[in-house]
């Protein structure tokens, strides 16, 4: 990625002359030459349509074509069946408000095929499209995939994953001979899309698609295959795709989206020829190009065999919503030529918005490409040293780079011709730990090579930095472990970390928000040079563990106010603290103890997690003082907070959809919060509480803590500890259900005969008693609810209801808990207290 990002940092400013000088209006109306030139996007948009509009059909209507859905099929290994099986997850098409539309799949036994019908509903009942009249009782909506096996709708045999990677395998991933499900279209000044079975007309245009891709393939001259031919490596985990033979980055694409991209991509390199009889200069030329090709890109993005389909919007979704190549079962090809998501047009159209918001007020600069690890620079030449720099094994930039380098390669390589040298990007230099992905072409970058690199990225970052210049680390991410290597890494090239600041630079995906733990934003640590007066790096200055550890609390509190002043809050919030307080540590190379111990960044990183944690849980019990709570109270209290403070609704999903298309994902996921294991132990320990210590409300499994829920903690409370744990059916129903712990709260009831008259079991902490009351609550138990309350004088202990009060703040508005502990507290007056 880097040799794109560099050269597209170097055309920007080129093309702001290009739009001040050619723009028609100023820009402030908005308008932008570039849309509308004769010779830039319109023009290609424009040759794109005369050649390609025959193979995307309209219908008797004049109904254009947005959009075609497609499944790669496998043949059923049943016995004696042998139909042609299409793998798909969902047979949903459209599902928003009253708009639910669907695809049904009609066994056709003795033609070992599968027929399709669409069905859409009316009210409450579906009905065929075909045949309103033609009421469908239980639709399913199931495909016949799941985590890779494929059930025959024919035969009801499941062949198994492996069989159905062998049989992909042998057709490059099967997206060539695809079947196609559904065209979508649009009638001309008319929202809302149609939805249509393939007819003949749509059959034919993709064959001859197909043909005319082929007799281009056979004509074309050029140094390089018309389609990218350069191979796909298998990289476990995050590129499965090529698991089942999409060994080629061209073998990603339809032939249709093959000779629509090549189409687009000649038409681009053409595209100078244009431009040189308006732009006497041809950097200029260039640079118009180049924002041509990322034009090109995005189209890419959403034209390939492995975008989804996106049932609200009724649009493709982009491959790199993940940064994976993941396979995909179904999939929805965009319509270049066409006005709507994935098409030139409207790429061209968000392109210039873009360009547009970010001004045309600044100069140019010049933008080389290097690694960060030898840098071209001369020693204490920069002013200002800015890195975003990779994370251990997050994202394989490089080898993804590739989808969007080979075609880059084929448009403007001869424009680039250093940057585009290789037949894929350079990787020897890539700072990433990827010998677990792909032990063959990557068996020495481990985790130790990767903080080595960046190691010396930061030493080389250090070295070109003028004395008096400032530095800005971004980061990320939630492990914690890797925080402590790379601000080791950071302190040994010779920085003082001085500060650090969450910026919000991610966007809100709901791939990326779905991911508990994860930081709302990146922290950016602000670092200055340790120097001596003569530019060395300064090794003679040691700190005293006994000053640190005194300056370390009142830094943190005078920082957290400050953050939450700025809305900063939760995990974003501890994060933001480690700055400054690696300011009193950094400044010195080393810190010792009075026995002339040195003190590892390590340890001296617990107690700033203790620290913070201390600080925190003052915050969120607003003054009150927390340390009348016992552990699991004040964990509690911790781990909500840096999960969920500063954000609204969270954790409830507002997206059926979602629910639906991720319900396989969220099946095998437990109920309950979850953290990474080392900083929920590090929270725990800043609060005086072990993990380790509370198995009845933290549990632990490998990397992951997760807090549990009410529910979850029902039978513990109740005193049915005894009870034998639920099979994994019961489970899984119990989630379903949601209130499955009714049942196992009326078998503790009846253990414990405190039925209809008695009082249950006081838990132990406050937190246990606060507990019990939501279960009674959401169960309904009014009565015992009281009895528990007034009678056993739960209800008199001030500090249940203040930690009910702070739980109510905590837990997630849309959670189920939040519901029961506003329950509780609704009858705080009712009952007398
Ligand atoms: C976190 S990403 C930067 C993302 C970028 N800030 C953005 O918003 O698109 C890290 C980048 O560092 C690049 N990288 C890895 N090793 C490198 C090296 N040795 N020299 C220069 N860049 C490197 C990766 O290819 C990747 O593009
Ligand atoms: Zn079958």
């Amino acid at each position: 990625m880097w040799g794109l990002m560099l050269s597209q940092a170097t055309s920007i400013p080129w093309l702001f002359c290009l739009i001040r000088s050619y723009s028609n209006t100023s820009l402030s109306t908005g308008s932008v030459s570039l849309t509308k030139s004769e010779n830039g996007c319109e023009w290609i948009g424009g040759e794109a349509e005369k050649e390609l509009a025959e193979f995307y059909p309209k219908d008797a209507e004049g109904a254009m074509p947005i959009a075609y859905i497609w499944a790669r099929t496998i043949q059923c290994e049943g016995p004696g069946c042998g139909a042609e099986v299409p793998v798909t997850r969902s047979l949903w098409l459209a599902r928003k408000g009253n708009r639910c539309v669907a695809l049904q799949l009609i066994p056709q036994k003795s033609r070992k095929c599968i027929d399709l019908r669409i069905i859409v509903k009316q009210r409450d009942s579906w009905v065929d499209q075909a045949e309103p009249h033609a009421r469908i009782d239980n639709p399913r909506f199931e495909g016949t995939a799941k985590r890779g096996s494929v059930t025959c709708p024919c035969c009801g045999y499941t062949t198994p994953v492996t069989s159905v990677r062998r049989q992909l395998k042998k057709r490059n991933g099967g997206a060539n001979d695809a079947k196609l499900l559904c065209v979508v279209r649009m009638r001309p000044n008319q929202a809302g899309r149609i939805f249509q079975l393939p007819q003949s007309f749509d059959i034919e245009a993709i064959n001859r698609a197909a043909e005319e891709l082929r007799r281009r393939e056979h004509h074309h001259k050029g140094r390089l295959s018309l389609v990218p031919d350069e191979s796909l490596p298998v990289m476990s985990g995050v590129f499965n795709a090529p698991i089942y033979g999409h060994n080629t980055w061209g073998s990603l694409f339809t032939p249709r989206q093959s000779l629509a991209l090549s189409t687009l991509a000649r038409l681009i390199s053409e595209a100078a020829g244009k431009l040189e009889k308006e732009i006497a200069d041809k950097e200029l030329v260039t640079a118009v190009q180049t924002c041509l090709g990322f034009n090109f890109s995005r189209v890419a993005d959403l034209s390939n065999s492995l975008c989804g389909w996106k049932l609200d919007v009724q649009c493709p979704t982009h491959l790199f919503a993940r940064q994976a190549i993941p396979m995909t079962w179904d999939f929805a090809e965009s319509v270049c030529i066409s006005q709507s998501s994935g098409s030139w047009s409207v790429m061209t159209e968000r392109f210039a918005s873009i360009l547009l918001n970010i001004g045309a007020d600044w100069s140019v600069g010049h933008v080389q490409q290097s690694s960060a690890t030898n840098h071209p620079l001369p020693d204490g030449s920069a002013i200002a040293f800015i890195t975003d720099p990779p994370y251990y094994n997050a994202v394989p930039y490089a080898d993804l780079s590739d989808f969007f380098y080979v075609w880059f390669r084929r448009m403007l390589g001869d424009k680039y011709p250093e940057l585009f040298a290789t037949s894929l990007t350079p990787k020897d230099e890539e700072a990433c730990q990827m010998a677990g992905w792909d032990a063959v072409r990557y068996a020495h970058k481990d985790s130790k090579w990767f903080e080595q690199q960046m190691g010396r990225a930061l030493s080389e970052g250090r070295r070109v930095l003028n004395p008096r210049g400032i530095g800005t680390v971004v980061f990320a991410h939630k492990s914690t472990v890797g925080w402590e290597a790379l601000l080791q890494a950071l302190i040994d090239a010779g920085w003082i970390i001085t500060a650090s600041w969450p910026i919000d630079t991610e966007m809100d995906t709901r791939l990326r928000a779905r991911d508990s733990a994860a930081l709302a934003s990146s922290v950016h640590l602000v670092c200055r040079p340790r120097e001596n007066p003569d530019g060395s790096i300064r090794t003679d200055e040691v700190g005293d563990w006994r000053d640190i550890l005194q300056e370390l609390p009142r830094r943190i509190q005078e920082w957290m106010p400050r953050l939450a002043e700025e809305g900063v809050v939760g995990a974003d919030a501890i994060f933001a603290c480690l700055g400054p307080a690696l300011e009193i540590f950094s400044r010195y190379s080393k810190v010792e103890k009075a026995s002339g111990q040195t003190v590892s960044l390590r340890e001296y990183l617990e107690h700033v997690w203790a620290a913070v944690a201390k600080e925190a849980l003052a915050t969120v019990f607003e003054g009150a003082d927390a340390s009348g709570f016992e552990e699991d109270a004040r964990l509690t209290a911790m781990w909500l907070w840096t999960l969920f403070a500063g954000q609204t609704g969270a954790n409830g999903s507002d997206n059926d959809e979602a629910e639906e298309e991720e319900s396989e994902e969220t099946d095998s996921k437990q109920s309950g919060y979850v953290l990474e294991y080392d900083a929920a132990r590090k929270i725990a320990q800043g609060l005086g509480a072990h993990l380790e210590s509370l198995p009845s409300l933290v549990e632990i499994k490998g990397e992951t803590a997760t807090l549990l829920s009410v529910a979850e903690r029902t039978r513990r409370l109740f005193g049915r500890e005894d009870a034998a744990s639920p099979t994994k059916a019961q489970k899984k129903k119990k989630a379903q259900l949601q209130l499955g712990f009714v049942s196992e709260l009326e078998q503790a009831e009846e253990a414990g005969s405190w039925g209809s008259k008695g009082v249950p079991p006081q838990g132990v902490t406050v937190l246990d008693r606060v507990h019990q009351s939501m279960i009674l609550f959401a169960a309904g138990r009014a009565e015992a609810l009281r009895r528990f309350l007034v009678d056993e004088g739960v209800g008199r202990d001030e500090r249940f209801w203040r930690l009910a009060q702070v739980l109510s703040y905590l837990y997630p508005s849309a959670s189920e808990e939040r519901r029961w502990i506003d329950g509780v507290l609704a009858r705080k007056k009712g009952l007398g207290f």
